[in-house]
């Protein structure tokens, strides 16, 4: 059985020249310098530790702490991107807690949780710009239990990467292919009613004072058993799928994501037509048109 540790696996290195491997360790002759980081392994570092935050336990510091656990050099505060099939996320704050929040907390009765990333396919022709593949490995986290350590199942994340010259994260265009199937085996089976009921549970106990969106749990699921249920290959709708996924955002920021889980969707669980979300929204989003954006340039060509 796999033991998990509660260490990082993949030591964060981000920026640090002293991380890296000599790539001429073997030679005899005396390194008074550091090499410096190419860009290659730069990226790559950068990339390694933004998804590193999603293993627990690192993963509660920003449930607990929010934006300012991220630290500096990951992404940079103009950050905007997309990732299929949640949305687009204008802004470091935006970005950062579609990638960090989302992480499941090991909790009874299954304990499920992100316990290692690897990283299986990567390339970086230029500093500006990269791609990559992550793995995100789910097991039970219940240290004593006797299934502890097993594998549940596996998260898949593709995603092309922009840079700024100091490495942070600028833009980024990510996907995770077959959600639906993940979370089916994620999670254990239950009705559509089941769900809402549980949503709209917790709805009327993290949305509280201001952030109220029902006047209670029974007003909830009237209104969204009238919506669409929705699936986790396209959460950017008017569904209960989307306020499922909105609601955990809402445990760390409610008065920005409380009104996603309300009735009208708060602009986040709302119908963005196909083609402006995908695509005729390119420019807004990535600030030049299609084709412009994470492309190296001319040089690395
Ligand atoms: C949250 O921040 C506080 C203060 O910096 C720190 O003591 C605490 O360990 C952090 N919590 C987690 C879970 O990282
Ligand atoms: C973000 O963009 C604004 C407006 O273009 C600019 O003034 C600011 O310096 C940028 N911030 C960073 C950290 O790049
Ligand atoms: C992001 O999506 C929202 C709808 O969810 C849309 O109104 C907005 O125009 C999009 N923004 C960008 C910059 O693409």
């Amino acid at each position: 059985m796999m033991i998990l540790s509660p260490l990082p696996i993949i030591v964060l290195c981000s920026g640090l020249a002293a991380c890296l491997p000599s790539e001429h360790s073997h030679e005899s002759r005396a390194v008074s310098k550091r090499r410096p980081v190419s860009f290659q392994q730069r990226n790559l570092n950068t990339i390694t530790a933004i998804y590193q935050r999603n293993v627990y336990p690192t993963s509660l510091e920003f449930i607990v702490n929010g934006s300012s656990s991220v630290p500096k050099g990951l992404f940079n505060a103009n950050v905007s991107g997309r990732i299929t099939p949640i949305g687009n996320f204008t802004g470091f704050q935006d970005s950062v807690e579609y990638f960090f929040a989302l992480a499941p907390i090991p909790q009874p009765p299954l304990y499920y949780g992100f316990s290692k990333i690897q990283i299986v396919e990567f390339s970086s022709q230029c500093p500006g710009v990269a791609a990559s593949v992550v793995y995100i490995t789910e097991s039970v986290i219940n240290p004593g239990a006797a299934n502890d350590g097993q594998k549940v199942t596996t998260l898949k994340q593709i995603a092309f990467w922009e840079f700024n010259d100091n490495g942070e994260v600028i833009k980024y265009d990510a996907w995770i292919p077959n959600l639906q199937l993940f979370y089916q085996v994620a999670n254990p089976p239950a009705t559509n009613q089941a769900v809402i009921k549980a949503v709209c549970s917790t709805v009327q106990a993290e949305c509280t004072g201001k952030n109220t969106q029902y006047t209670s749990v029974q007003n909830c699921v009237d209104v969204l058993s009238a919506k669409p249920f929705g699936n986790w290959d396209e959460v950017w709708m008017d569904s209960v799928v989307c306020r499922e996924l909105h609601l955990l955002l809402a445990r760390v920021d409610p008065v920005v994501h409380c009104p996603h889980v309300g009735p009208t969707g708060g602009g986040k669980c709302i119908n963005e037509p196909y083609e402006d979300g995908y695509f005729l929204s390119d420019e807004a989003l990535f600030g030049k048109p299609p084709g412009q954006n994470f492309v190296c340039g001319k040089k690395y060509q």
